[in-house]
């Protein structure tokens, strides 16, 4: 199988040789088709990606993606939204599960974020006017809106969840909101056997704070499923453990959650398990469950038993000895 990797920037480089070795050691048989995107290849090329970089993803289908660093008001288009964009990954899939060993408030958290990938205010549609003055437009479609609720929907059928929430502001912003909440409603109306209720988005983040297991698969426009797919991943030990997969028609990038990390980049400190979690993701979609699961144990067995965890979760170890230290736990299935 072939899977195109992007190091991507910061930690990227050091978290993605991480799952080179972990998918080498399990015997996936993923052949890497590995490509240069984001602002440092921006800063030695002057181009924001590799050439071929989209054909390969294109044809191979799939890729696992390391961060990459978007310039805050330098004009640079996240690579990310070129990407969701230009392949129309639609749907954002970010599972949050309690990991075992990981210090969190909660310890039986099983959620699913279903994030609406291609509208809202992450369009880029923004406009100045004058120096003081910026203008940005908030695009919801039914079309878009009635496919990621359909899309959750069908993800609780075939998994056996019980309740889908969809996340809105509806109540201010009746239009585009009131749009997303209607085609939620429409769409969940073939699906009788399924509960399904709605949260406004700031009542929300107050709720999964306080008890986050009284939801199952949540929906949400673009803008509050990114906010709130991090709020969640604080809730089982933060965005070191946080994967993610950006899925479309015909491709899925798989990626971590979080960012390229400059603060540590280059240091050796990097928690790799994002990464390594998001490849299990990638594994078990393409049949591969045991491996899939052994690297999620092998992930709760190294923070379990914490002689080789990294400084983000209080150890001292570097991403290469914590990466030794999976590799020494996949067991059998290799
Ligand atoms: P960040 O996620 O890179 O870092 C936030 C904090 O979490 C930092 O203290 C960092 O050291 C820590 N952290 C993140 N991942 C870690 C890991 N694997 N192990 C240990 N500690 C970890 O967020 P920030 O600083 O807001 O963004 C940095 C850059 O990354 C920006 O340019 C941003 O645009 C980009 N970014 C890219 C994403 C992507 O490519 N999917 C997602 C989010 C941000």
């Amino acid at each position: 199988m072939k899977v195109v990797l992007i190091p991507g920037d910061g930690i990227g480089k050091e978290i993605s040789e991480s799952v080179r070795r972990v998918s080498e050691a399990l015997g996936t048989g993923i052949e890497w088709d590995e490509f240069a995107a984001g602002a440092e290849y921006y800063d030695e090329s002057g181009s924001l990606m590799q050439p071929g970089l989209v054909e390969a993803i294109e044809a191979d289908g799939l890729a696992l993606k390391g961060p990459t660093a978007t310039p805050i008001g330098k004009g640079f288009r996240s690579i990310n939204v070129q990407l969701r964009q230009r392949f129309n990954t639609y749907a954002n899939f970010r599972p949050v599960h309690s990991r075992v060993g990981v210090k969190s408030r909660y310890d039986n958290v099983d959620l699913i974020v279903i994030r609406e990938n291609t509208e809202d205010l992450y369009m880029g549609l923004e406009y100045k006017i004058g120096d003081d003055t910026a203008h940005g437009i908030k695009l919801i479609t039914r079309q878009a809106s009635e496919r990621i609720a359909r899309f959750a929907f069908e993800y609780a059928k075939k998994h056996g969840r019980h309740l889908v929430t969809c996340v809105h502001k509806a109540n201010i912003m009746k239009y585009t909101d009131g749009l997303f909440l209607d085609a939620f409603n429409h769409v969940a109306a073939d699906y009788p056997d399924i509960e399904h209720n709605s949260v406004i988005v700031d009542a929300m983040t107050m709720k999964l704070v306080t008890d986050p297991t009284q939801f199952d698969v949540i929906v949400a426009p673009n803008l509050y499923g990114d906010i709130l797919s991090d709020l969640c991943s604080g809730l089982v030990g933060g965005l070191g453990f946080a994967p993610s997969a950006n899925i479309g028609d015909n491709q899925v990038i798989y990626e971590a959650v979080h960012g390229s990390a400059p603060d540590i980049a280059g240091k050796d400190l990097a928690n790799p398990s994002a990464l390594l979690l998001a490849l299990a993701m990638l594994l078990r979609d393409h049949d591969m469950e045991d491996k899939a699961k052994a690297i999620e144990n092998a992930i709760d067995e190294v923070v379990r038993k914490g002689e080789h965890t990294t400084h983000d979760i209080g150890g001292n170890a570097g991403t290469k000895e914590f990466t030794d230290a999976v590799i020494a736990e996949l067991g059998e299935v290799r």
